[in-house]
């Protein structure tokens, strides 16, 4: 579907424009909250409880430390359709992510 590509790549260049190294501030937190429940929500629920993808709330995830769900992020699940997130954001903002939807800051 060339729109829905077209606005990802709309959304990459944004996120890529805006992603500065290092800290997470105000913006950013609001920018990345949107982003996981408009993209990743588009597989895992707007609420994040579960479509194509498996729920992505604190107790769905809790075997996952930090890190590891920040590969996950990052590099996506082999053999499934979850794709990797590198090139979109930088491992600052899936670090963000991955403690965002631990602590169940996203969802609510
Ligand atoms: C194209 C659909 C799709 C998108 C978009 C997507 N995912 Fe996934 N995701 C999947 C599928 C399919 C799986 C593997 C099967 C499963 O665990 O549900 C998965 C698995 C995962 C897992 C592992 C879940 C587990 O319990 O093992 C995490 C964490 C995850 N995704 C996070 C994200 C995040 C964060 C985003 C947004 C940056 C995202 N996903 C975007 C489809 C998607």
């Amino acid at each position: 579907m060339p729109s829905r590509l077209a606005t990802s790549a709309v959304i990459a260049t944004l996120l890529a424009a805006a992603a500065h190294a290092g800290d997470i501030g105000t913006d950013d937190v609001a920018r990345l909250s949107e982003f996981v429940r408009q993209d990743c929500g588009s597989c895992h629920g707007l609420t994040l409880k579960g479509g194509l993808g498996s729920p992505l709330l604190p107790e769905d995830i809790a075997h996952y430390d930090k890190k590891t769900l920040t590969e996950v992020i990052l590099y996506g699940v082999p053999t499934t359709a979850m794709p990797g997130w590198e090139g979109v954001i930088d491992k600052d903002e899936a670090e963000w992510i991955a403690e965002a939807l631990k602590d169940g800051r996203i969802a609510e």
